[in-house]
């Protein structure tokens, strides 16, 4: 196994303070100490070449979770090896095995334009000249990067910048990549390539892959593997097919009709809408394994014909939406 965590805990203690000023300075010797356990007792492996989606609600505890894997947190317990290593005793070998890229900050000297920082990780990381100027030219090319290596990081617009980011991080090619929400704040085409390019480094390299994100369109184009975290604890772990035939339990059948028809006698025999209907356009709520049959035909009973059907593809969101709600909780 490339990446293993047994029975990991991460427990952050902090005074309690009082508001003001005087506050801040009692607390500092008065305040009750308040723990906050924000990773109890997690275990899973990861094996080369898995493109594993990390996810679970605001504060469940994926991105403490990747701190402690990459060195930068140190755990309250439990067990970590990144390729047989532990990244408390062996940092600096572990960061030549890790990309890291979180969303929310930059790796890259923010003073200094792109192609000098990546001219600064070449040499920490030591990489041959011939090698570096191949790789520079993959990334440039598959992250469009060409228009901004000669701007500073601070000038970049945060697509720019998570692109640089992401090239940054991959420079010294490690067989392991952690992203903490890559695609934050990215639009749709930035977001496009930004996915592309893990895809591509997963299927041709076979870097292994961790993906946090709350944007479930990330983890339907990437992810093969869920990792279901919720307060700290795993909640599911397995294929992202079987969570979705397992946990799926609707689907939405949106129609357009010719003409309006009765929306009303339709609920009357038992069909329910997703949404409000002007009659002409209607969605329908239906089971996963219940037949588009019988609505087709209640439809035609009322005289309604039918210019277009489409069956909506699984909604990973809502599901995510009620396990995190506590619903649907047959975890
Ligand atoms: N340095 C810290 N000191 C104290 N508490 C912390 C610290 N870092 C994180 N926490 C707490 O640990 C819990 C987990 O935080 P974490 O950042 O891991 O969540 P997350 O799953 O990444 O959430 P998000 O989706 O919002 O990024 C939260 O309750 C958070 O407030
Ligand atoms: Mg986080």
């Amino acid at each position: 196994m490339l990446i293993q965590v047994e029975n990991l805990n991460k427990t952050f203690v902090s005074r309690k303070r009082k508001a003001g000023l005087w506050g801040s300075i009692v607390g500092l010797f008065s305040g009750k100490k308040e723990y906050i356990h924000a990773v109890k007792d997690i275990s899973f492996s990861i094996g080369r070449g898995e493109l594993v989606g990390y996810l679970g609600p605001n504060g469940a505890g994926k991105s403490t979770t990747i701190k402690m894997l990459t060195g930068i947190l140190r755990a309250s317990s439990g067990l970590i090896r990144i390729d047989g290593l532990d990244p408390e005793k062996h940092r600096k070998e572990i960061t030549r095995k890790l990309g890291v890229v979180f969303g929310q900050k930059t790796q890259l000297w923010w003073d200094l334009p792109v192609e000098e920082s990546y001219d600064l990780l070449r040499t920490i990381y030591r990489i041959p000249q011939k090698e570096f100027r191949d790789r520079m030219d993959y990334f440039i090319d598959l992250l469009k990067m060409e228009d901004f290596l000669g701007q500073q990081t601070r000038k970049l617009s945060l697509g720019q910048r998570m692109r640089a980011d992401l090239a940054a991080s991959l420079l010294h090619n490690p067989p392991i990549l952690f992203l903490d929400e890559p695609t934050i704040g990215l639009d749709i085409i930035t977001k496009d390539v930004v996915r592309k390019t893990i895809k591509q480094l997963n299927q041709e390299q076979k870097i292994t892959v961790v993906l946090t994100t709350h944007d479930m369109e990330d983890i339907e184009y990437l992810a093969t593997r869920l990792i279901l975290l919720d307060r700290g604890q795993v909640q599911y772990d397995g294929q992202l097919n079987d969570f979705i035939a397992n946990y799926q339990k609707e689907k939405i059948v949106s129609l357009h009709l010719e003409q309006e028809t009765d929306v009303r006698s339709l609920q009357s025999k038992g069909f329910e809408l997703a949404s409000p209907s002007n009659g002409q356009f209607l969605e329908v709520r239906l089971k996963v394994d219940e037949s588009v049959s019988g609505l087709i035909g209640a439809l035609s009973e009322q005289g309604a014909r039918i210019q277009e059907i489409t069956v909506g593809k699984q909604d990973l969101t809502e599901t995510l939406k009620k396990i995190y709600a506590g619903k649907n909780l047959e975890l």
